[in-house]
């Protein structure tokens, strides 16, 4: 949900920014823009509806002279349509400013500061950088603490003062930003991404602090105007460069589906101990676990997801209640949950607002939280009591898939340990679960080389405006991100449907030829799953049915038959989660759209 970056040091700043925002464009592709603070001290202003590729076209045509700092940004549109005049930064007076996230006061700030006549884009952005100049009398801190006395919301800036050459000024308020100091200069961004290619070492911006890039530090000050006394905790990345590359993949998408199961192993394997879950260097106490009656995993979308899938396998092992729910439902909510709910947060990303949001209510229902996050520091991570890194590296394709996969494989992990400690498993039980789990990565590695075989499904999806998925139990919850996968980037209506529940409407929309992309994988459901895969057969639908390799089925049954490796029922969705991350990818390809940066979406949703 928009990129921001801001630079001050001895390189050219528009080829910092430009690269900067390359490597955050994945949190938004709307427009992007620039603005540099030229050697004379004046500011040049670039931005451009489109991708940066457009926005560096534009710039090598049009910018002459040299600059040593500058801010730049690419947008996820909230406020205002995708035009030229709505891309930032956005220039007021004296002050030229970029935004990420939503100012939800801008109405008021609107007439409180008459910028009627004075604003030229839709968005409350530009109403901050207005309200910012009016309070700006030639002390950026004392204004940029005013302004953050007046704004609602959450935000992340990066301002330029007309009047403070060589300085980038930058406060955070929710949505992120991480900073460092580099060989090449002072840095601020929204993510590592852009930081990465020139250090290892970085630190997330303290809220409600200010930070001062210029060409030779990063001042950092606390509100109250002095420097700040603690500066900081430096933290290391330990993912490279070469992470956020394709490496020879044609897309992000590809490249990151190929990683699963490195990625499954570097999440499962530093946290067994004589082969038994142990989350000790994680400082994740047992009592987190001995002391709650419920679980509620909340999250959003894939991460939402891997809930339901871990809900699936949690609670009959467990026999407590294990409820899922969807944060931007369940912030609102009075949920029934109490000082004994283990509330499990799920988050590739560490900054969904709603995840977010649902984590502070948690906490002040008095619950405690453990977090399944992936990006080391985040917010999630920092006000979450424990986290449980994934060890996914950085996840660059808008839709999300080795994310899923390591998502699980922690939460496999987390029930285990309960098991184990609340007495429900053995030793050897949980040692068999493991092992299980641990089979299950070759078997994604099976699936992951026949992915020619599975790209030959596609011909009969992309010529359907719609596709169904049907399956019971955890079927059912692979079904869901089949369809989330295949919609978001093919643009395919598709929906997920437990198989038993189609017959009660929806079976109304089976007609001649419409793909059903049915999941049996489940032993003690399979006979009703496949009596459901007959009755929309017998109503034309074209069934490309996903069944395990010992499966025994009729040859008329389905027109097309992936099977998957006999792993135990528990553990099919690590190979079943690569064939349906592959149909969607050859799905988007068939259709010749930007498989990595679909239409409307972006990474990180740091907006409501
Ligand atoms: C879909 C996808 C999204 C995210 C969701 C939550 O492919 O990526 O549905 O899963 O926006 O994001 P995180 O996990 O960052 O909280």
């Amino acid at each position: 949900m928009c990129g921001i970056i801001g630079y001050s040091g001895p390189l050219e700043a528009r080829n910092i920014l430009l690269d900067g925002l390359a490597g955050l464009e994945y949190r938004g592709y709307d427009s992007a823009g620039i603005a540099l603070c030229m050697e004379d001290s004046s500011i040049c202003l670039a931005k451009k509806v489109g991708k940066v590729k457009t926005l560096r076209d534009y710039c090598d045509s049009s910018i002459r002279g040299t600059a040593h700092s500058g801010i730049g940004h690419t947008r996820w549109a909230t406020h205002g349509g995708v035009t030229d005049a709505n891309a930032h930064p956005h220039r007021a007076g004296k002050v030229t400013l970029i935004h990420n996230g939503i100012i939800e006061n801008y109405h008021a700030l609107t007439e409180q500061f008459k910028l009627q006549d004075k604003l030229i884009s839709q968005t409350d952005s530009e109403v901050a950088a207005w309200a910012l100049d009016a309070l700006y009398d030639g002390d950026p801190l004392k204004a940029i603490r005013a302004l953050k006395n007046q704004l609602e919301g959450s935000y992340s800036f990066c301002i330029l003062f007309d009047d403070q050459p060589g300085s980038v000024y930058a406060i955070r308020s929710v949505s992120p930003l991480v900073a460092a100091y580099t060989h090449a200069g002072a840095m601020v961004a929204s993510d590592l991404t852009a930081l990465i290619p020139y250090t290892n070492q970085y630190f997330v911006v303290p809220e409600n602090r200010i930070v001062k890039l210029t060409s030779y530090k990063i001042h950092v000050y606390d509100l109250d105007d002095a420097f700040t006394k603690e500066y900081p905790e430096i933290l290391t990345v330990n993912w490279n460069m070469d992470a956020a590359m394709k490496n020879g993949f044609p897309h992000f998408m590809m490249k990151e589906i190929h990683e699963q199961p490195e990625a499954m192993k570097n999440t499962i394997l530093p946290r067994m101990n004589k082969g038994l879950p142990d989350f000790c260097d994680d400082h994740i106490p047992d009592d987190l676990f001995t002391g709650c009656s419920q679980i509620h995993i909340v999250a959003c979308g894939t991460a939402m997801h891997a809930g339901m899938v871990a809900r699936a396998v949690m609670e009959p092992i467990l026999r407590i209640p294990v409820t899922v729910s969807i944060a931007s439902e369940f912030r609102y909510e009075e949920p029934l949950i109490n000082d004994k709910t283990l509330v499990i947060i799920i988050s590739q990303s560490g900054e969904t607002i709603d995840t977010l949001a649902a984590l502070r209510l948690a906490h002040d229902y008095g619950s405690r939280t453990l977090a399944v996050v992936n990006v080391k520091g985040s917010t999630i991570a920092r006000e979450s009591d424990y986290v449980l890194y994934t060890h996914a590296g950085p996840e660059i394709a808008v839709a999300s898939t080795k994310a899923y996969s390591v998502q699980l494989a922690a939460l496999y992990m987390v029930g285990c340990r309960m098991a184990l400690v609340r007495g429900v498993f053995t030793e050897k039980q949980a040692t068999d679960f493991l092992t299980d789990l641990l089979d299950a990565i070759p078997a994604m590695e099976t699936m992951i080389a026949q992915e020619d075989t599975i790209k030959q499904v596609i011909t009969h999806i992309i010529q359907s405006p719609d596709a169904f998925f049907i399956g019971r139990g955890l079927d059912y919850a692979f079904s869901l991100e089949g369809a989330l996968k295949l919609k978001e980037i093919s643009y395919i209506h598709s929906e997920a449907y437990a198989a038993g529940e189609l017959k009660h409407g929806t079976i109304a929309l089976i007609s001649d030829q419409v793909p059903v992309i049915a999941i049996a994988t489940q032993q003690h459901v399979f006979a009703k799953t496949i009596s459901n895969i007959r009755e929309v057969k017998a109503r034309g639908a074209f069934i490309i049915l996903l069944t395990k390799e010992s499966a025994v089925v009729d040859d008329t049954l389905a027109d097309i038959q992936i099977h998957i490796p006999d792993v135990d029922d528990r553990f099919t969705v690590f190979p079943i989660v690569v064939v349906l991350q592959l149909i969607a990818y050859y799905a988007s390809l068939g259709k010749n759209l930007d498989v990595d940066q679909p239409r409307n979406l972006a990474k990180s949703v740091t907006v409501e």
